[in-house]
């Protein structure tokens, strides 16, 4: 009897208990010969009514709902940051613009810039996609209608304005730009972009450059 029950044991249980498929009895199976003697071999587990071993419905929908929810909170909390980097802020911009923001990440207000920074003044300030931006006050002390980008189009120093020189002059391999911007010596293969300038409720917002260079009379290669 012993050795019948090892042997049971090892051959798949889910068939010999299977009450469903009618298999829990052992003139069903194909068995093993031991020599001459056929082996006995009987059910030892309990077979389980199919209604139990299959959720309902209910438990379905329940189940289904939990797995949903376990899915999209985590995505709904990473949907947030994406959104966010992809589209930014519009902190009081309108037409895909942008507030600029001075050294200390304080909005632009032009009247106040202006009180500060003389004729010729070019200073940094964040523009669109947070990129360095100068604000270029004109001689007759009014705001430039646009701002420039402080990226070199060499291998992306910021590019510090030279006031004695005039010119925009990047410290990594000497490339230089005339006080708009222009390119007049390389490596740098182009101009600086520009974004415009505009106020708004009294606040310097950065809008998309997307007509021609008016340096260049090209299009803009940032667009
Ligand atoms: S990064 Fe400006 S010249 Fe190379």
């Amino acid at each position: 009897m012993a050795s019948s029950t090892t042997l049971s044991s090892a051959i798949i249980p889910s068939r010999l208990c299977s009450s469903r498929n009618g298999l829990n009895s052992a003139s069903h199976l194909a068995l093993p010969k031991l020599g001459n003697k056929r082996m006995k071999v009987s059910c030892m587990a309990t077979s389980i009514p199919a209604d139990d071993r299959v959720p309902d419905m209910e438990k379905r929908k329940l189940l289904n709902l939990l797995l949903l929810g376990a899915i999209a909170l985590p995505s709904g909390g990473m949907l947030f940051p994406y959104t966010y980097f992809f589209v930014p802020p519009g902190g009081g911009s309108g037409a895909g613009g942008i507030v600029a923001k001075d050294a200390l990440g304080n909005d632009v207000i032009a009247e106040e810039w202006l009180k500060k920074h003389g004729p010729g003044d070019r200073t940094l300030t964040q523009g669109l996609k947070g990129d360095p931006t100068y604000l270029v006050v004109e001689n007759d002390r009014t705001l430039a209608t646009y701002g420039i980008n402080a990226v070199c189009t060499h291998l992306g120093c910021v590019v510090p304005f030279n006031t004695a020189e005039n010119k925009f002059m990047c410290p990594c391999h000497g490339s230089q730009y005339n006080n708009q911007g222009k390119v007049v010596r390389g490596p740098a293969p182009l101009s600086l972009a520009l974004a415009h300038a505009d106020i708004d409720d009294g606040k310097v917002l950065f809008v998309p450059w997307v007509e021609t260079d008016f340096r260049t009379g090209e299009n803009p290669w940032w667009a």
